[in-house]
């Protein structure tokens, strides 16, 4: 059997902070980590450029702090920082699997990362590395989805790959009722008109005026990334 083209030469991968976390629901699971650096590596060599961006929900939620009263900037810049973490533990857990990564700052840590510069982030891709990028934009107020529909944009990537723990986006709750059915294919307004819950509205809008597709697909099933990367029909594709 002829081996599989990749339908797509860039991509921009989405993954939550929470994935990280695996069933314990906080903080860095080795194991998980680990097995999401082996997925990685395996679409690594399917010859494509990706970029991702880290979320950091399972250190510290900075909406949720700000919900409980602290300071909204204050606690955005404290999920930035954990973006950090969670970026510098993926950096390690892919070189680990002979993938060759460059971890980028939207906030300034020369010590720990290289700053975020968009024409080295397109070179390092070009040069089949692996671009992670920490700090979300660099600003409190936008999360880490809105970071990616911007990296992904700036980037010039083909699609953003929202990796979350469910298949896809469905017409019911499928944790409440037998009979949900899941959706294949949406289009931004709707989205955005129904709150489903893809990503924020600031990241879709950016999407949708800039026509780049989002695929979102669960990231626990494993091979779910080569089979986004294959164009296999898995999870829910938002597009025009
Ligand atoms: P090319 O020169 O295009 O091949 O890229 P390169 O990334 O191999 O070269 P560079 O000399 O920029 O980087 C060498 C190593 O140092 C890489 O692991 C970079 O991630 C790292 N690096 C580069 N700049 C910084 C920085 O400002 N801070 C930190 N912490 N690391 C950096």
């Amino acid at each position: 059997m002829a081996s599989k083209k990749p339908a797509y030469k860039r991509v921009l991968l989405k993954l939550s902070g929470e994935a990280l976390a695996g069933d314990s629901g906080y903080g860095i699971d080795l194991e998980t980590l680990n097995k999401i650096a082996r997925d990685i590596a395996e679409v690594y060599k399917l010859d494509i450029e990706i970029g991702i961006v880290i979320g950091g929900g399972n250190i510290f939620r900075g909406v949720a702090a700000s919900a409980n009263g602290m300071d909204r900037a204050s606690s955005d810049y404290m999920g930035m920082l954990a973006t950090c973490i969670n970026a510098v533990a993926l950096q390690e857990a892919l070189e680990k699997v002979n993938v060759v990564t460059r971890v980028q700052s939207a906030i300034s840590m020369a010590e720990i990362a290289e700053p975020y510069i968009r024409r080295k982030a397109i070179r390092h891709l070009e040069k089949k590395r692996i671009v992670i990028f920490a700090a979300g934009t660099g600003n409190p107020y936008f999360t880490t989805d809105t970071a990616a529909a911007l990296r992904a944009m700036e980037i010039n990537a083909d699609i953003i790959f929202k990796a979350t723990k469910v298949d896809g986006i469905y017409n019911k709750d499928p944790e409440k009722f037998k009979d949900a059915k899941k959706i294949d294919h949406l289009k931004y307004m709707d989205v955005l008109k129904k709150q489903l819950k893809v990503m924020d509205s600031t990241a879709i809008s950016l999407c949708m005026d800039n026509k780049l597709p989002i695929l979102t697909f669960n990231l626990k099933v494993s091979g779910n990334i080569r089979k986004a990367v294959l164009g296999e029909k898995i999870g829910t594709l938002v597009e025009d």
